[in-house]
């Protein structure tokens, strides 16, 4: 079997143009962790008769159980509309409120129990507990404010630009209680990237913060707004209100100016709304809840649309289900609301079932590594969710930490890369203790809740393996021309889910034409099909599954790369850099890390008779992605080339260049116009990283096919 493989994989290697999907794939399988006997008896799903509720041939009313773990103003009649394909509708004829879902109704058994445990990043600060009381307090004058103040009614777009403070989701249900569409753009996004997005769902109200705490230093955030507000009006959209919260209300912590008429103080605002109680609207299943933006492969980004009924049913089944949430856990998820995992499993999941979800201000190693593990110990948390890139970060700088703690996880998750079984083991004895259970899961913005995961008393743990698919999510892994790759074969191919499922997003939002072409037309042979079996959704992740069922995620199949977690688009980062006078083209590509899982490095060439210095240069080109997308895009090295290696038809061959600067081989070259040029680069760009010790290791397998399929779109 591995000698079939590798030579697969020999045979793949001599086409320059392979994909992923034809490269096979070795990797050592590696030994199961069996959940502990003390966790299997208090699980949520520990009958695996449930595997059998949501077996194929009871889709798709095996959601029900989803769905039902919500209040229904009025019950749907249709549990899935297929009649508009592939823009799928769940629950139609259901309506429902998601903030009355996650505050209201647990108010009668449970109101003086936190809801939100925030904790601030100075350590000397006292945490903060916010109830489900004063979090309906909280929510119900902050709706008033945006109701009668900002004017705003179901169905109209609010950006919300916001650090880690409980006053996010404070602000993201109180729109939901209007039925008002928020669309949170990551704090540590710039005020342009905020901008766009603004300009995109057609927001005329804004809402920021004026500062937070990051690596000990209180970080001017209102500055971003003004950014944001002139990004916006440079694509024809215009900001009426600036909402900002302040990090210490009553006292302003920005340099940056108030402007007259447009900004506000919401802790002044507030005071006119003392005590008053909104009425939730009843909003139909499939209105939309939210827009989250994420990248694809041209420039603008996508707003994902999530729906009230279907998402909300999908995160709350799947909290209880996967992440085995019980009303009475503290439950921490050290991500950042800003990304999805935050919708969903910090605050739309968690609090729909009326548990206690931790907010954290800051960095996870502030002031030092052991940070995570005192917060855990100190608030009792019992489940942990993190991304492999944070624990590939905790283990470089405090291994031996954990266990100077005494905390006490029964589950763990992580999610939004793969996870190396080194690191996982890491995870599993020295975090967990080797009593908690972990739980890999794969899954987009776009599909709004897990895809690829195991139930955790149910399934046993297999270290790199996302698991099998959640329940009710058939997947199949497809070729490039639609032929179904052998189950269980370990070959590698597209991963594919073949059914709907009720938290996948509706559409995105005013570009329904990309939704259809991105996500369902490469494998579509039917376009007027109303049959959901002739619509299978593409994920754009490469994958393989082993003889047990479990599916192992190997990353992105397009020109999407993955940073600590994070989707950056290369047309995004390529048109931040064209923006600098003196760029002629730009290209940027993936070089693995060990901690942050990818990183970017931009290949420059620059306009004839341009006079500034290469320092210059580069100084302006990490300016301007900085300024256009964030802090988190900056490229690790920028590499100011004589030319690109092109194809005769002048296309960057981006996979030459990604191979120069991981050290892989760039395979042939013949057939590009300007060959000679790939020597010269490689001992540029080569020679630099080895004077600056970033000489990688070698690659895995896995990582060299990335690498090879890069760009070959
Ligand atoms: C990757 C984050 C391997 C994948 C929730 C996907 C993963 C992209 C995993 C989505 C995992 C996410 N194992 N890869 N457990 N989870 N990915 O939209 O490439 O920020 O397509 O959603 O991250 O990133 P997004």
């Amino acid at each position: 079997m591995a000698e079939e493989v590798q030579g697969q994989a020999a045979e793949a290697s001599e086409s320059s143009e392979s994909s992923e999907a034809t490269i096979a794939v070795h990797w050592r399988e590696e030994g199961y962790y069996v959940p502990p006997p003390k966790f299997i008896g208090q699980a949520n799903a520990s009958d695996p008769a449930i595997l059998d509720h949501f077996a194929e041939d009871k889709f798709p009313e095996c959601f029900r159980e989803y769905a039902d773990l919500l209040h229904w103003d009025e019950y749907w009649h249709t549990t899935l509309d297929t009649s508009n394909a592939p823009f799928w509708r769940w629950f139609t004829g259901g309506k429902l409120n998601a903030s009355y879902n996650c505050v209201d109704r647990h108010l009668e058994k449970h109101k003086n129990k936190a809801a939100l445990i925030w904790v601030p990043e100075p350590e000397d600060t006292a945490h903060v507990a916010i109830t489900y009381q004063e979090l309906y307090r909280r929510v119900n004058e902050m709706a008033a404010l945006l109701r009668d103040f900002c004017g705003l009614s179901a169905g109209d777009r609010v950006t919300l630009h916001m650090p880690m403070v409980p006053e996010l989701p404070v602000t993201m249900l109180a729109c939901a209680r209007l039925g008002v569409i928020h669309s949170q753009v990551f704090g540590g996004f710039s005020g342009a990237a905020c901008g766009h997005r603004i300009a995109d769902s057609g927001s005329d109200v804004l809402i920021t913060m004026d500062a937070y705490y990051r690596s000990g230093d209180l970080v001017d955030h209102k500055v971003k707004a003004d950014e944001a507000v002139e990004a916006a009006r440079k694509e024809g959209t215009e900001v009426d209100k600036v909402l900002v919260w302040r990090r210490f209300p009553g006292q302003f912590s920005s340099k940056t100016p108030m402007v007259e008429g447009r900004d506000f103080f919401v802790d002044e605002l507030l005071a006119d709304h003392r005590g008053a109680v909104v009425a939730p609207v009843s909003m139909p299943a499939e209105a939309p809840l939210f827009l989250m933006y994420t990248s694809g492969t041209t420039g603008r980004p996508k707003g994902c649309q999530h729906s009230t009924g279907g998402y909300l049913a999908y995160v709350a089944g799947t909290s209880k289900f996967y992440q085995d949430i019980h009303p009475d856990d503290t439950y921490w998820c050290m991500a950042d609301i800003g990304w999805i995992t935050g919708h969903s499993y910090i605050v739309y999941g968690p609090l729909s079932l009326g548990t206690t979800s931790v907010i954290y201000e800051g960095t996870p190693n502030y002031p030092d590594a052991g940070r995570p593990w005192r917060i855990a110990e100190r608030l009792g948390v019992n489940i942990f969710h993190t991304s492999p890139t944070a624990i590939r970060m905790l283990r470089k700088v405090g291994p031996d930490e954990p266990a100077k703690y005494d905390y006490d996880f029964k589950h763990m998750t992580t999610v939004g890369e793969p996870i190396e079984p080194e690191v996982y083991r890491w995870y599993y004895e020295t975090v967990g203790k080797g009593k908690a259970v972990i739980v890999d899961t794969w899954w987009q913005t776009e599909t709004g809740g897990f895809l690829g995961t195991g139930l955790p008393a149910l399934n046993a743990m297999k270290p790199g393996s996302c698991g099998p698919m959640a329940l009710g999510i058939y997947a199949e892994i497809l070729d490039e021309n639609g032929e179904a790759i052998p189950k269980g074969s370990g070959k590698a191919g597209n991963i594919c889910i073949r059914n709907p499922w009720p938290g996948a997003f509706a559409t995105i939002w005013g570009q329904p034409e990309r939704f259809v072409s991105t996500y369902f037309a490469k494998y579509n042979k039917d376009p007027d099909s109303k049959d959901w079996h002739d619509w299978p959704y593409f994920a754009g992740d490469g994958a393989v599954q082993a003889e047990d069922g479990y599916y192992r995620i190997l990353g992105r199949v397009d020109d999407v790369i993955n940073v600590a977690g994070h989707r950056l688009g290369t047309k995004e980062l390529e048109s931040s850099a064209l923006m600098v006078p003196e760029i002629a083209e730009a290209a940027a590509v993936p070089v693995i890390d060990d901690v942050r899982g990818r990183v970017v490095e931009m290949y420059v060439s620059l306009k004839p008779g341009v006079e500034a210095s290469g320092p210059e240069i580069e100084a302006k080109v990490k300016s301007a992605i900085e300024t256009d997308i964030g802090k988190i895009a900056r490229p690790r090295n920028i590499w100011i080339v004589p030319d690109m290696p092109k194809t005769r038809s002048g296309k960057i061959m981006r996979r030459v260049i990604a191979a120069t600067s991981n050290f892989a081989d760039v395979g042939d070259i013949t057939t590009l116009a300007n060959p000679e040029v790939v020597e010269q680069i490689r001992h540029q760009v080569q020679s630099a990283k080895h004077a600056r010790g970033e000489v990688p290791r070698e690659l895995t397998e896995a990582e060299e096919a990335e690498i090879k399929a890069f760009g070959s779109e």
